[in-house]
């Protein structure tokens, strides 16, 4: 962690991720979770999940996206269960030679303050380590320091 890159917005450090993701990786694609918000931009709106966010009727198709840590019937521990499982699926299915990153908030702020549990990130970046793709963790929310 040598490197910093300074801008405006929260949109802009999330497009700019995704960028370096790709040009590291030299992959194009991305995982992302139901109703994240990740930006205004075309590319972090295409990352976006929150439907209310997704203004643009012509999004990118480069994300394909997962069930977040939350369900209505499901314990904590279940929906991640769920959510990791439907990650590997999206993997296997795709190639992990297509996918660049996965970008997630550590707690998602805008479709409720949805807190995975401790051992939910920990399992995600081993399966992710494991298949060459990126985590981005978008701290935008979570980082704010009033
Ligand atoms: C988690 C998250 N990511 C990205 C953004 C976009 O940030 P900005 O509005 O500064 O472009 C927001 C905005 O609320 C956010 O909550």
């Amino acid at each position: 962690m040598n490197h910093s890159f300074f801008c405006c917005s929260g949109s802009e450090a999330n497009e700019g991720a995704l960028l370096l993701a790709r040009l590291y990786t030299g992959k194009n694609e991305f995982i992302s979770l139901n109703n994240s918000l990740h930006g205004r931009t075309y590319l972090t709106m295409s990352v976006t999940g929150l439907p209310m966010w997704r203004a643009d009727p012509m999004l990118s198709d480069c994300v394909t996206f997962v069930p977040n840590v939350y369900s209505k019937e499901k314990t904590l521990d279940e929906a991640a269960t769920d959510s990791l499982k439907a990650i590997e699926d999206v993997i296997s299915s795709k190639g992990a030679d297509k996918i660049a990153a996965l970008i997630a908030e550590p707690i998602q702020g805008n479709s409720g303050i949805i807190t995975p549990p401790q051992w939910y990130f920990k399992k995600l970046k081993t399966i992710l380590e494991k298949n060459g793709i990126l985590l981005i963790i978008d701290e935008v929310q979570t980082g704010k320091n009033y």
